[in-house]
């Protein structure tokens, strides 16, 4: 089977968060499961000093009023061997950001979006190579899906392609102008309620949801939360229609890359079975970089993450100078994003210098350090697609205590002193009262030696690798042809 990834992001090239992560990882199990998993990705400025071999000829996008014309370049030497063409148009992608300059979005992602997904569903006129399905990521390759069913609606004989989308985050959806939709070069039947109209708008996602042939997303609680009005953003009537081909497939995690044995990054080995002398180690370590000095009783607690409101950080801002202040725990903060959340914690960290270490920005490598420095991780998230840290996190020891949401809940297992397999803790409302409870509850078991190894031996070993997930994506992917061929283009949306 020839599965063609659709994505803005790949890691270790390009990438923002999460989805990245995923991109780069995903394909390589396949691949191991004999599927043929290739990747089709812009190339931003950030991937532009790759060994790249450019392939003859170009892919005209077709609109009306310019000429656009991209190129395709084959990377063929990352060590797990996915092959990834990469999408040359410096005008659209030779930028800064992914995404955005400085703050500000670029006011052409829709074009952008466009372009990317229309070339997907043309490699086969480049490269001698055809995919069985194209499996697109989030908004900006959302329309690929719509652009597939237009090409097979051209022809007369049975579709042979199929369409997946998956979403990672609902939140972000690129919402346009039905001006940029006449843009597009789509039918223009594809517009309206049935399509990518959403109260008057652009909605590339929702075009997207509207037209794949089966819809994935990244653990199966958000799959049940986005058909909710209080999870659905503005987009639960749709994820309602499309219920039945909607799956959450819970994400896995790199096990050799994300592996606390053999990370060079971090400054001693933690092994699983017997996990106390490395992270001692590693612990006093993360202790001196930050310069803090805690009591050996005291547990340090772990932070890595965006400062967004998804991620419910200003409910541990809330609590944290009593915390402090009543010397309960230590904590390093590493993570940007929302001005204010930056200013709070630095400032709280020059209050409590000795407690509270805070640095601002992202850096993989220190991400490293205080996943295998930290005994327990912080992600109070409001609300969680999937997230990956916790995962890293207790592969790296450290204990998690997040709110029990989307693919926090399907990762962990609460503590309650007796359930024994559990490997952290969760907390339901979005309180800082509830995120107290849960953090004092897991304070009493760090003073119980015995039973907090258990916990901590029980996280480390929690299954994480792709396989699982990679077995249910070639069932989806068989899924989705098996849906091409009856639905007959796009018909199921569009009648006339
Ligand atoms: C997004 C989600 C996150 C998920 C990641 C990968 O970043 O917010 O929860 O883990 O995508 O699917």
């Amino acid at each position: 089977m020839k599965i063609l990834f659709v994505s803005p992001e790949v890691s270790p090239f390009a990438r923002t968060g999460g989805l990245g992560e995923v991109v780069g990882s995903l394909p390589i199990a396949l691949r191991k499961m004999g599927v043929d998993a290739r990747i089709i990705c812009p190339l931003h400025r950030c991937c532009k000093d790759l060994p790249l071999n450019n392939i003859s000829g170009e892919i005209s996008f077709p609109s009306k009023h310019s000429k656009i014309r991209s190129k395709i370049a084959l990377f063929d030497k990352s060590e797990s061997s996915v092959p990834v063409y990469f999408l040359i148009n410096h005008e659209l992608f030779d930028r800064e950001g992914i995404y955005s300059g400085e703050n500000t979005d670029y006011p052409d992602n829709w074009l952008r979006s466009f372009v990317l997904s229309h070339a997907a569903t043309e490699i086969e006129s480049l490269v001698d190579w055809k995919p069985d399905v194209l499996h697109s990521h989030d908004w900006m390759a959302a329309p690929t899906s719509a652009y597939l069913n237009a090409k097979l609606g051209k022809f007369t004989k049975k579709p042979d392609q199929g369409s997946v989308l998956t979403i990672h985050n609902l939140e972000h959806q690129g919402s346009f102008s039905k001006h940029e939709f006449d843009l597009s070069g789509l039918p223009s039947k594809y517009w309206g309620m049935n399509g990518f109209e959403h109260h008057t708008s652009l909605n590339l996602l929702k075009g997207g949801i509207q037209h794949a042939h089966k819809l994935t997303t990244v653990s199966p609680t958000y799959a049940a939360e986005i058909k909710t009005q209080e999870f659905g953003h503005g987009l639960e009537k749709s994820l309602q229609y499309r219920g039945a081909d909607l799956i959450g497939i819970l994400n896995g995690i790199n096990e050799e890359i994300w592996n606390p044995m053999t990370d060079p990054n971090i400054h001693a080995p933690i092994d699983p079975k017997n996990p106390f002398a490395g992270k001692k180690a590693c612990k006093d370590v993360l202790l001196e970089e930050f310069k803090l000095n805690l009591n050996e009783q005291i547990p340090l607690f772990g932070v890595v993450s965006r400062l967004y409101h998804q991620k419910g950080l200003d409910l541990l801002l809330e609590i944290m100078p009593q915390l402090l202040k009543d010397q309960e725990i230590g904590c390093v903060v590493l993570g940007s994003g929302n001005e204010k959340q930056e200013k709070d914690f630095l400032k709280l960290a020059k209050q409590f210098p000795k407690a509270l270490g805070v640095q601002i920005g992202f850096d993989d490598k220190l991400a490293r350090r205080i996943f295998a420095g930290s005994d327990f991780f912080l992600m109070p998230s409001r609300f969680e697609p999937c997230g990956l840290a916790q995962q890293y996190a207790m592969r790296y020891g450290s204990i998690p205590i997040a709110r029990k949401t989307g693919g926090l809940s399907d990762t962990i297992i609460q503590s309650n002193g007796k359930n024994k397999p559990a490997n952290g803790y969760l907390f339901k409302d979005a309180k800082p009262d509830s995120l107290l409870q849960s953090i004092n509850r897991a304070t009493i078991d760090w003073q119980e030696p015995d039973a907090f190894l258990k916990i901590r031996k029980q996280a480390m070993n929690t299954p994480c690798s792709w396989d699982l997930a990679a077995l249910k994506f070639k069932e989806v992917y068989k899924w989705s042809l098996k849906e091409a061929r009856i639905t007959d283009t796009g018909s199921r949306l569009f009648s006339n």
